[in-house]
């Protein structure tokens, strides 16, 4: 059966004394399951997190506000941190740690812990190894503590994204292992996270939590679960593979539309179409278009990484998924492309590039935050660094950034102000666009790279700024 409900909080209201053994509409019917889902509906479970990053901490803060949060993560730096109420999240300040900390989320150092726990849910990295290959290593330990853990009535959620068929394939078999029966004495589900760092608007409470277990049993019981917290509601899917799908469907759409983009800007530089009015423009059709603008390539953990895990997949069916591989192709020339602008605009300016010093403005992948992970720049940073005499680098939120050249840490505006000759702009933080082009005024530098659309090129002209943005 199919079902589909936003709005989970009817099925929530219900108490466990209504709700009859046999099974009505697909809802809990393990009697250890259903003293889990009374616990939860009543504000008394416990649930763990293992993975306290991105994901899990705002999660956690999230689960904090109805339940005791027992957060688990392998790394004790982070652990320490928040024990001493300290934040280590753009969108977690620390005032949330400090009032959370050891009343209702418990760092907790011994996996054992988690026994106590109603729900478990996994929030641990899934990277790609060195060959471009799903690093699921991460998936096994938690699937490992998980078979330490486990006992009936535990609900077991997995939230890190991974082709379909991880939950099955890692938690199903760990629980299997220790002699339960996934849907039957463990409730097991796949919850995708769709967390947007440095979004203001949307967040845990208002986007809706796709959710699919291995049965309407583990559904209902992870729908109950994420509805007591998410307002937008909560999708139900008919199974885990379901909802493992869905995560990395929005992330082949984003990844696969902003190479298209990418793409179209490329051919409308040479045209001398302005790529940005002309989605400005196209967004005014009411219907069939969404907009998504060009830029230096694409970063972070999800839109570079999660679509090669279907890809790997895909391959194992015999299908080559081209549409993924090629997007990947687009936006990973676009770190070239935003070489190329700097190099052209540098001999246009009449520079020598080995006396030039460059300076790379905004290390983060995308704008408003601090994480540098598979950000554009780094790459960005590596082959300017063979090509000029000097790569400065700054960004008012990330400290420094990690290349194959080593670790480029930020300089003070006021140093790149005094001493780069370039300015290249790979992140659109909300702080330079208020700083400049007024900025530019006090600036050593004569030429600017703008690979967001972030500056009026009139303006920097008629200041003598040699001016290239990318798609114009
Ligand atoms: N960052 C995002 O914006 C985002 C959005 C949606 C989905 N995701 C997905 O969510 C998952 C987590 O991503 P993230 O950005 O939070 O990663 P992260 O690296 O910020 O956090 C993962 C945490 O897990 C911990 N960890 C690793 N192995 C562990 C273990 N065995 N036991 C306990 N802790 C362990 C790490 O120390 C780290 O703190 C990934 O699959 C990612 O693709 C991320």
């Amino acid at each position: 059966m199919c079902f589909y409900t936003i709005g989970y909080r009817a099925f929530a209201s219900l108490s466990v004394q209504e709700t009859p053994l046999e099974d009505v509409n697909g809802m809990v019917k393990n009697s250890h399951l259903l003293e889990t889902k009374s616990r939860i509906d009543s504000g008394d479970a416990k649930i763990g997190i293992i993975g306290l990053g991105y994901v899990g901490l705002p999660l956690a803060v999230a689960f904090c506000e109805k339940y005791v949060v027992f957060g688990y993560d392998s790394d004790e730096d982070k652990c320490k941190m928040l024990t001493k109420g300290k934040s280590y999240i753009d969108d977690i300040p620390d005032s949330s740690i400090k009032n959370l900390i050891g009343k209702r989320l418990k760092v907790i150092s011994r996996e054992s812990k988690l026994k106590e726990c109603d729900a478990v849910i996994i929030c641990v990295p899934t990277p790609l190894d060195v060959r471009g290959i799903p690093d699921l290593s991460y998936i096994a330990h938690s699937a490992d503590i998980i078979r330490r853990v486990a006992g009936k009535g535990m609900l077991v959620v997995l939230e890190s994204t991974s082709y379909p068929g991880t939950t099955e394939e890692y938690l199903g078999h760990a629980i299997k292992g220790v002699g339960l029966v996934p849907g039957v004495d463990v409730a097991l589900a796949f919850s995708p996270e769709r967390v947007d760092p440095g979004n203001k608007k949307f967040g845990i409470k208002n986007t809706p939590k796709v959710v699919g277990g291995v049965n309407e049993e583990s559904t209902e019981l992870a729908a109950s679960l994420y509805g007591s917290i998410v307002e937008a509601g909560v999708v139900k899917v008919r199974d885990c593979k379901t909802a493992e799908a869905t995560k990395i469907v929005e992330n082949i759409f984003r990844g696969v539309n902003i190479a298209l983009i990418n793409e179209l800007a490329l051919i409308f530089e040479k045209m001398g179409i302005d790529t940005w009015e002309v989605v400005r423009a196209a967004s005014t059709k009411p219907f069939a278009f969404m907009p998504h603008y060009p830029g230096p390539g694409v970063g972070g953990h999800c839109i570079p990484l999660d679509p090669l895990y279907l890809s790997y997949k895909a391959k194992q069916y015999g299908i080559v998924p081209r549409f993924i591989e090629l997007s990947r192709e687009v936006n990973e020339f676009m770190k070239n492309h935003t070489i190329n602008l700097v190099m052209a605009a540098m001999d246009e300016a009449g520079m020598e590039p080995l006396d030039a010093t460059v300076a790379v403005m905004g290390i983060a992948y995308k704008k408003n935050i601090s994480d540098t992970r598979e950000s554009p720049a780094a790459e960005i940073i590596e082959e300017l660094s063979k090509r000029v005499g000097k790569v400065l680098v700054h960004d008012p939120l990330a400290k420094n950034i990690h290349t194959h050249r080593g670790d480029f840490k930020t300089s003070t505006m006021k140093t790149i102000m005094g001493d780069a000759d370039c300015l290249v702009f790979v992140a659109d933080h909300d702080e330079y666009i208020v700083q400049f082009p007024g900025a530019f005024k006090g600036s050593k530098a004569k030429v600017v790279i703008d690979t967001r659309n972030m500056f009026d090129a009139e303006i920097l002209r008629r200041m003598g700024i040699k001016y290239r943005c990318i798609g114009k």
